[in-house]
């Protein structure tokens, strides 16, 4: 959550700066700033998004080579001018912008209250930029020191970026937990929360790490540790494509990336999968295939829409490979004090990668002895660097704020993960294993398919799109589809809806049903076919309006539900990748019919890195 932004060269800051920001806008967007040198030190904020800021900031102040900029998602404090960064000291000379919590910033701020300092806004993150003023007043040392110790004092979680009025050719970077990209140009550094804001200009790239401090001065980066010891950077090399993170013609980042996902899950299988030689592979399995052979237990760890894959990934790896298999919040998870063996796997999805409690759940599981198994779309991040080894999905970013081709990628990567495990124990049979990856191979050209005529699932959304509240129901592997349709809806369209296996209907929400709740049933023929047609029928004795999600060319839940999207056929344990698509549509259309913002909906963040 919130968006940092920082540049030094010999361009013109401002423009870079909005620029990424208004990149980084998926990763908060209720309040925007940023401060620049010229002359002096000058900082503009405002409530609202990055548009907003842009109209207060003179035209002046822009011609400065350095600058940083936020954009937040308020945690400490509401959304309003005051609490939006940067933050500056009390003598107005220094500026900071901060993602991340400061946990320990009350006591910190009543120690320096006690010694004359006065705070302006609400957060947490004023008390760092006092704090180094404080270490400067009292000790004279340079800035990066200063920095440095005041870091040491702080407990909790932080990327920031700090410039100096009295240095205009420097500007510090540190990080831990929050994520910090450095890009490395010709003379010239960019500084960000993602490489996003970064890629039009370099593919140079630096990924901080956790305790490390970047000096950026008179041209040169210099990263330490903050016990001041020297670091070698390692510079990767960027292979994003600036298209991706552009809307390529679609009205919304949400449209096109469900648009995406046959491309998205072809690049997915490449160089991995090949149908016709019968082979499949995933490198990151490769070096631990003994341990996930003789795993007892895969523990799946995530939050959100990754969480509903990791449940369809229980049904996956319980079905195809006989192991067991569970599936935690990892806000659960890591407060619990669960039995963990060093024969465990934890597998972390995440399409971040940076998911706070997603990575405090596997720092936990590590340090008990499990191996740490990533599951992540971006590369380099958090999850992925703390995971011993891992798979990506290769979904190319996700702007939109609603997941969507994430959650195919990650239900994609985890379908190989079981195939090629259960071939390996000897659960999958050689013929059956051929028949799911040629399944498999298929499914991008199914998805193709359901995109071309989204002429029924527009109709639903327009009929429906006054509804109050909406359930969805599914089976076996549709279950975690029916949860993963509710999230979508409510997300972004703010109408109430609920997933629930369909036979848990009887045990409670079926008290709901009447004739003005629409019931999302997601039916494909499959082995539960049989048992879901009982449950409609309970659905429409009470009169509910029935939606049902059918195999083309089925027929009797056709007749009898009130309306119906078909999807192409394919095997039972691949649905998920054909049965979520219609429900992402849904959610689309009904939002776009109410007038929402789909790819900023309110209160969310992209990313979330804070607990
Ligand atoms: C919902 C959504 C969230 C994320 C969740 C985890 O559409 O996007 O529920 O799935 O915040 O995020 P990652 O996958 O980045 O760990």
């Amino acid at each position: 959550m919130c968006g940092i932004v920082g540049y030094i060269g010999k361009r013109e800051a401002y423009p870079i700066i909005i620029k990424g920001l208004k990149r980084l806008e998926y990763r908060g967007y209720d309040s925007a700033g940023v401060a620049l040198l010229n002359g002096g030190l000058k900082v503009f904020k405002k409530k609202g998004k990055v548009s907003e800021l842009e109209g207060s900031v003179s035209a002046d102040a822009t011609k400065s080579n350095l600058g940083i900029g936020h954009t937040r998602w308020a945690t400490h404090g509401e959304p309003n001018d005051i609490n939006a960064h940067p933050h500056v000291s009390q003598n107005g000379k220094l500026a900071i912008i901060h993602n991340g919590i400061i946990e320990n910033y009350q006591s910190l701020k009543t120690e320096l209250e006690q010694k004359g300092h006065k705070f302006k806004s609400q957060t947490d993150s004023e008390v760092v930029i006092h704090l180094v003023e404080e270490i400067l007043l009292n000790n004279s040392c340079s800035l990066e020191e200063a920095v440095r110790l005041a870091l040491n004092e702080i407990i909790g979680a932080y990327a920031i970026c700090v410039i100096s009025e009295d240095d205009k050719s420097q500007l510090i970077a540190a990080r831990k937990g929050s994520p910090l990209v450095i890009g490395i140009g010709d003379g010239e550094f960019f500084v960000a929360s993602d490489a996003t804001p970064i890629i039009e200009y370099t593919n140079n790239v630096v990924y901080l790490d956790d305790y490390e401090i970047a000096i950026i001065r008179d041209g040169e980066l210099i990263v330490k540790s903050i016990e001041d010891v020297i670091k070698t950077p390692f510079i990767h090399k960027l292979e994003m494509e600036l298209e991706s993170i552009e809307k390529g013609g679609f009205p919304h980042f949400m449209l096109k990336e469900i648009y995406e996902q046959p491309k998205s899950i072809r690049d997915c299988l490449r160089g991995r999968l090949i149908a016709t030689d019968s082979h499949l592979n995933l490198n990151g399995m490769l070096q631990f295939m003994n341990k996930f052979t003789n795993a007892e237990r895969l523990i799946f760890v995530a939050c959100g829409t990754s969480w509903h894959a990791g449940l369809v990934a229980e049904y996956l790896f319980e079905d195809i490979a006989r192991v067991n298999v569970e599936v935690e919040y990892a806000s659960e998870f890591r407060y619990r004090n669960p039995v963990i063996r060093e024969n465990d796997i934890v597998v972390a999805i995440s399409q971040s990668g940076e998911t706070a409690d997603t990575l405090a759940a596997i720092e936990m599981a590590k340090s008990k002895g499990a191996t740490i198994f990533g599951v992540c779309n971006v590369v380099g991040s958090s999850i992925s660097r703390a995971s011993h080894a891992g798979a990506y999905i290769h979904a190319g970013p996700e702007i939109g704020v609603a997941s969507t081709k994430a959650f195919t990628g990650q239900v994609t990567v985890l379908t190989m993960m079981a195939l090629i495990l259960g071939l390996k124990k000897g659960t999958l049979t050689e013929n059956r294993f051929r028949e799911l990856i040629f399944a498999l191979d298929q499914i991008p050209n199914k998805i193709q398919k359901i995109l071309d005529d989204t002429s029924s699932v527009k109709k639903i959304a327009e009929t429906f799109q006054f509804a109050k509240n909406f359930l969805y129901l599914g089976r076996g592997y549709n279950f975690p589809v029916a949860l993963e349709g509710a999230l979508k809806l409510k997300e972004i369209s703010y109408i109430h809806a609920e997933g629930y296996p369909a036979a848990e209907m009887k045990h409670g929400p079926i008290a709901l049903i009447d004739e003005d709740m629409p019931v999302v049933f997601i039916a494909p023929k499959d082995s539960t076919y049989e048992k879901i047609i009982s449950n409609i029928q309970e659905v429409k004795a009470r009169k509910g309006k029935v939606i049902a999600i059918v195999t083309e060319g089925e027929k009797d839940i056709f007749n009898m539900s009130d309306y119906v999207v078909e999807i192409p056929a394919t095997e039972e344990c691949l649905q998920p990748l054909l049965s979520s698509i219609p429900l992402q549509l849904l959610s689309y259309y009904v939002a776009i019919n109410r007038g929402c913002n789909v790819d900023q909906p309110r209160n969310l963040a992209k990313s979330v890195t804070v607990e």
